[in-house]
């Protein structure tokens, strides 16, 4: 039978059965005569419907490759060492997930968000919002974003991929309101810890020191060996990042959280004594601070150009980025005096009102919540995960310690890295602490603290 004959004969054959069948309830029954030019009609009727479903189909197939081709603009200020690779991790676990989406870094450079912050803004002012952004659990998602009504909740992502069950209790109210859950936690960092240049304590038979008083005589001693600023500090914002965890060696944990809760005084004698602390604490401090990224100032300790930084553990990724190894180039301990605390902050991504592609922004924060994705940032990034289930054997031997400290210490939160205090008391906090860093009056900054804490924070 020649291939032509074919489609006629199937033709024949389907209207004998057409016929044998009998019409629809609404067709006209087909005479014997004219079954099969009816056969034939309706065949071609199914062959055009036929065509015209498959171009439906096909539009489909376009329309969801579109989608799929979609991308997704993820803003967030890790662009230095040991941050940019952490991020860089996670989008490679995005990658292998979700191929078909390109990821946009929409990252912008600056320790603690300091400049990203402020273009964030603007763009969030603009109506231009990215797809997600970094965020820090607590007071700044609350009474910043939430607070404008920027976000969506993301109670069905906490519910779809059971996160209610693996990620820490404590850190759910901070990002929550009225029983919404704002954000997806990607990490736990610690604020409070010194790093130090292990040669140089042995060198000089010095302890890493515990208390305020044996971090005090440690420098005094250093700085009679000859080495003028045994303290290394950077710009602005790590200067809070130490004065916080200063507040929190001297009032001790209770006393700290009285600040932010609205049960403390800021004018009390006990605050005044932490402020003389602090001010203290400056003298070791090298005067060219205010030029210094924290990468510059965590570098001088490796260097061996100063024995000390207080800084949050993303030092630890950094120090393994550029080369360096647990207790040979550097070593940590609490700062002096909150031992058995961990001053904490979380770094978590957001769905905001309106994303452009929230699709892609729901994909992206469900790799951020993931396992796979906490457990490939975190270890290069130098944080815990904020998932109670991660894999021990991936992490380094100080954020094992951090595991075990978030699990038994105190936990407090951060002010500069926005748990404790709302962006509006912060920034007057900032004001008050600049001035300070110029003028060295500790009465001027006790009573610019006491009215910041007035006019914007819980004492109103
Ligand atoms: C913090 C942030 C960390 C780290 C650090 C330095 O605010 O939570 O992830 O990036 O700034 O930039």
């Amino acid at each position: 039978m020649s291939r032509k004959f074919t489609p006629f004969i199937l033709l024949l054959l389907f209207a004998m059965l057409l016929a044998a069948c009998g019409g629809t309830a609404d067709e006209p029954e087909a005479s014997d005569t004219d079954s099969a030019d009816t056969a034939a009609d309706t065949s071609a009727d199914d062959e055009a419907m036929d065509e015209e479903a498959m171009d439906e189909e096909a539009m489909d197939e376009e329309m969801s490759d579109e989608a799929m081709a979609d991308t997704v603009e993820v803003f967030s200020w890790w662009t230095g060492g040991g941050e940019a690779a952490g991020l860089e991790a996670m989008i490679e676990v995005f990658a292998e997930k979700y191929p078909d989406i390109t990821f946009e870094n929409a990252a912008v450079a600056g320790g603690a968000g300091t400049n990203a912050r402020a273009v964030l803004a603007t763009r969030l002012q603009a109506g231009d919002a990215p797809d997600s952004w970094q965020g820090h659990a607590g007071q700044e998602l609350i009474g910043t974003y939430v607070a404008a009504d920027q976000l969506e909740p993301v109670n069905f992502l906490f519910e779809e991929n059971g996160w209610l069950d693996v990620m820490p209790e404590t850190l759910i109210p901070l990002i929550s309101q009225d029983g919404n859950i704002y954000s997806v936690p990607v990490n736990i960092h610690r604020a409070n810890v010194m790093w130090y240049n292990p040669t140089i304590l042995a060198d000089n038979g010095i302890e890493p020191p515990t208390t305020l008083d044996d971090w005090f005589a440690a420098m005094d001693a250093l700085q009679a060996a000859g080495m003028d600023a045994p303290l290394a500090m950077g710009e602005q914002w790590t200067a809070m990042h130490l004065f916080e965890t200063v507040l929190l060696a001297s009032l001790g944990p209770d006393g700290y959280e009285a600040l932010w809760d609205g049960s403390g005084d800021w004018g009390s004698l006990e605050v005044t004594a932490a402020l003389e602390d602090y001010a203290k604490v400056l003298t070791y401090v090298n005067s060219d601070a205010s030029a210094l990224t924290w990468q510059d100032a965590s570098q001088l300790v490796v260097n061996g150009d100063a024995a000390f930084n207080v800084m949050g553990d993303w030092a630890e990724g950094y120090f393994r980025e550029i080369g360096f190894e647990p207790n040979d180039g550097y070593g940590w301990t609490p700062v002096p005096g909150t031992n058995g605390n961990f001053q904490f902050l979380s770094d978590s991504f957001v769905l905001p009102k309106g994303a452009p592609h929230r699709d892609a922004a729901i994909a992206w924060l469900t790799v951020a919540g993931s396992i796979e994705g906490q457990d490939a940032f975190n270890p290069v990034k130098g944080s815990i995960p904020a998932r109670s289930d991660a894999d021990r054997s991936l992490y380094g031997e100080y954020l094992l310690s951090a595991m075990d400290d978030w699990a038994n210490d105190r936990v407090v939160g951060s002010l500069t890295h926005g748990v404790v205090a709302n962006d509006a008391f912060k920034s007057e906090i900032d004001t008050a602490l600049g001035l300070f860093l110029a003028d060295g009056n500790v009465e001027g900054f006790q009573s610019a603290l006491v009215a910041a804490c007035a006019s914007s924070g819980p004492c109103q």
